[in-house]
């Protein structure tokens, strides 16, 4: 459904989406009409009313980053990204994915657009239109609390260690709570994932604890909501120290001997 713009959102960090990204029905579909965060929403009944944005903002840009919805064409990156087994130390207890695995993952990414109108976004570095890798918003069907949605990362080796990971998964845990309207965004990975569980630190995520999952110990973060809204409050707060020129705010009262 095509709705007013979104005031809420942080102006510059998220761009419209060009038409043809924007919701439009399911893939391949009729152009169902309804707004597919408030299905998704309400098929889970943890909330009664939900604010439909729109239109239907799909595409976020960040300072390096454009995150795009996912497309069937990112099939041949995911599978060479997946493929790759230092990226995957983390993320397959005992077997290496086939192509054929990483082609019903992707097959399940598009789906998950198709049903919630949001999932994982492939990143793209913007200075070169090189494809990163894919972040964002994931539904894990098989987590076992009930806040499903997770933030995740999973990037080229190329562009580790520059900071886009946790710039990536900032966009997604905003676009979580501003656009889909999400109470509570989580993350898990392999307890010895020292890097991702960074990410989720620097993502304002915190540790909630392990669970024995696929043979493996997952740690898992969550963020709520309210603490992510009191976190950019503070973030956005006019500083209130004193300064050097003496113009308002408070002064130093320290007395020079
Ligand atoms: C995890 C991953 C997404 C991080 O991407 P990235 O873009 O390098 O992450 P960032 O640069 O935003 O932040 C990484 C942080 O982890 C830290 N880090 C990296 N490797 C680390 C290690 N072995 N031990 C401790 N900290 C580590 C970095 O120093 C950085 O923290 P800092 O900013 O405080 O210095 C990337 O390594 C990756 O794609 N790994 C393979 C896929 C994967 O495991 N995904 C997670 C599945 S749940």
């Amino acid at each position: 459904m095509e709705v007013a713009a979104p005031a809420r959102l942080a102006a510059g960090c998220i761009r419209r989406a060009p038409p043809q990204a924007r919701w439009a029905g399911p893939i391949g579909g009729s152009g169902r009409s309804r707004c597919p965060a408030r299905s998704y929403l309400r098929s889970r009944e943890t909330v009664k009313t939900v604010v439909c944005y729109g239109p239907w903002v799909t595409e976020v840009e960040t300072d390096r980053l454009v995150l795009r919805p996912w497309q069937s064409e990112d099939l041949a990156e995911f599978t060479r990204l997946l493929t790759d087994p230092v990226v995957t130390r983390y993320i397959v207890v005992h077997t290496p994915f086939s192509p054929q695995d990483v082609a019903e993952l992707s097959d399940r990414t598009l789906e998950q657009w198709d049903r919630n109108g949001f999932g994982p976004w492939a990143a793209i570095e913007k200075a070169t239109g090189r494809w990163v890798g894919r972040i964002g918003l994931d539904e894990l069907a098989d987590w076992p609390g009930p806040h499903k949605v997770e933030v995740g990362w999973e990037l080229h080796r190329a562009f580790w260690g520059r900071g886009l990971a946790t710039e990536g998964g900032r966009a997604g845990v905003r676009y979580g709570f501003e656009t889909v309207g999400l109470e509570r965004i989580i993350s898990a990975t392999m307890a010895t994932n020292t890097a991702s569980r960074r990410v989720m630190d620097k993502c304002g995520l915190r540790f909630q604890g392990e669970l024995a999952m696929a043979g493996t110990t997952v740690a898992w973060y969550a963020i709520d909501r309210a603490d992510w809204k009191a976190g950019q409050a503070t973030a956005a707060a006019p500083p209130t120290g004193a300064n050097l020129l003496g113009a308002g705010g408070p002064r130093s009262t320290t007395a020079f001997p």
